[in-house]
């Protein structure tokens, strides 16, 4: 027990398993830059308040920089027997610069160290995600703005509802993601607390001066109580609830994409660099990139439960239960930095077929809502003018044509008050042309929200 840091009070050594299974350095060794960010600041702290003369801050600020160094480069063995990132820092500084190393210690705990660590390093990854919603969203507004009088059908129950345009489908796209990106933004104000200084729970009697430590570590403010400061998480699990809706939205566009490749629908093409091939079926082109992005989304919404479950029945302070947060963190950051990337490289690549989707719009009687509005108002009451344009539709089915398909004398049948200037209305372009509201699918709409929407991300 000699070897371990905190092995004073022990009369015998670790069992081995023991020592293996309480670990965390096999994966929070990720957080090795944040935790020697901490203890500079943290060390800088101790001077300014005169716990460590000149000289050894000097020491500890060199001896830091060269494990940085070492480790940016693989060459730090993280030992199990040091259990954790904060051990392994601390041991490897000591063996450089002897006991100055052994100062560094002085009023804190390995408690607010993991607390600061984590919100130091998810503070970043979330400036890195904003980034990559982002970039999605500038290839939607380029991708809606090129399509923007392209016509496909759009679908209510996956059935043919009503023509719309290609430019407004992905303008949808482009605003949930507008409110992932104020969701993420907001999320981050709650990551940006410093703990440290919570010490183990109560804080410390040291003369601690932690809004200058929160300013060296560029964090908002510290954190008002030392017992939350320590053993919440919750702004993981906001933050995991984020990556969750995110990635529900990236699957419900995955599944378009999938079904939008399809032959039965073939409305897109993606490149072949985005898809790959069947080891037997030498035909295949299968979206690759949307089924796992879908099928990846299920590991985000796992790591949401597993970091509330770990979270539900703990009393305060600090319990060792937290070191399971990580994994799951880690993973979710993951997952969703390479979902967005695969979506925000895949859109500009994005190529439409709109024969395709014309026809898909021409075979679904998409413009069956113009013509019952066309009657209203030449003075049918609604109901009626829906019962009449059923009729039209029936008998499209069993003559096989659309209703533009259809000749002036066919509709008349249905409603004398039927005329020569449906077919305006009877057309995919007069059907999207018509909505030209705010929010409605004309081409002169979409290209309304594009320019707000290019607005809005030049400012960003
Ligand atoms: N490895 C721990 C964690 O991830 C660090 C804090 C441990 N503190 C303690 N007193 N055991 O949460």
């Amino acid at each position: 027990s000699e070897n371990k840091l905190w092995g004073g009070r022990f009369a015998e050594d670790t069992d081995a398993f023991v020592e293996a299974f309480t670990a965390s350095i096999m994966f929070d060794k990720r957080l090795a830059n944040q935790d020697i960010q901490g203890s500079e600041a943290h060390a800088e702290m101790l001077h300014k308040v005169g716990v460590l003369n000149a000289q050894e801050l000097a020491d500890i600020q060199q001896g830091l920089a060269a494990i940085r160094k070492d480790a940016a480069e693989g060459k730090v063995e993280w030992s199990i027997a040091l259990e954790d990132v904060h051990m392994n820092i601390e041991a490897r500084l000591t063996d450089r610069i002897g006991i100055a190393g052994k100062k560094l210690h002085t009023g804190r705990s390995r408690n607010d160290q993991i607390a600061t660590d984590i919100r130091l390093w998810l503070r970043e990854q979330v400036d890195f995600i904003a980034g990559e919603i982002t970039r999605l969203q500038q290839g939607l507004v380029e991708l809606a703005e090129r399509e923007a009088h392209t016509i496909l059908p759009g679908f209510t129950h996956l059935q043919v509802a009503q023509p719309i345009t290609f430019g407004h489908h992905m303008m949808a796209w482009y605003e949930m993601l507008e409110r992932d990106y104020e969701r993420l933004l907001d999320c981050r104000k709650r990551i940006n607390v410093m703990p440290l200084g919570s010490a183990a729970l109560a804080g410390t009697s040291y003369p601690i001066d932690r809004e200058f430590t929160s300013q060296l570590l560029s964090f908002d403010r510290p954190s008002r109580n030392s017992l939350d400061g320590v053993s919440d998480r919750d702004f993981a699990i906001e933050f995991t609830s984020v990556a969750s809706v995110i990635m529900m939205h990236l699957s419900r566009f995955s599944e378009e994409l999938v079904l939008w490749t399809s032959a039965q629908f073939d409305f897109i093409n993606l490149p072949d660099r985005f898809c790959t091939g069947s080891s037997i079926m030498p035909q295949k082109k299968n979206p690759d990139v949307p089924e796992l992005v879908r099928g990846k989304t299920g590991r985000v919404y796992g790591s949401l439960i597993s970091l509330m479950t770990l979270m539900k029945s703990q009393p305060l302070a600090y319990n060792k239960d937290n070191q399971e947060d990580k994994e799951p963190l880690f993973d979710t950051v993951d997952t969703l930095i390479g979902s967005l990337r695969s979506f925000a490289d895949m859109m500009p690549y994005v190529e439409t077929k709109p024969e395709s989707m014309r026809r898909a719009a021409m075979q679904g009687f998409a413009t069956a809502t113009d013509l019952a509005d066309y009657l209203v108002v030449k003075g049918m009451p609604f109901r009626d003018a829906h019962e009449v344009v059923g009729k039209a539709v029936a008998f499209g089915v069993e003559t096989k044509q659309d209703l533009s398909e259809m000749t002036l004398e066919e509709l008349k049948q249905f409603s004398d008050v039927i005329t020569e200037d449906v077919f305006d209305v009877l057309t995919l372009e007069g059907s999207v042309a018509a909505r030209n509201h705010i929010g409605g699918t004309a081409p002169e709409q979409v290209l309304l929200q594009v320019a707000v929407a290019k607005a809005s991300l030049a400012a960003r």
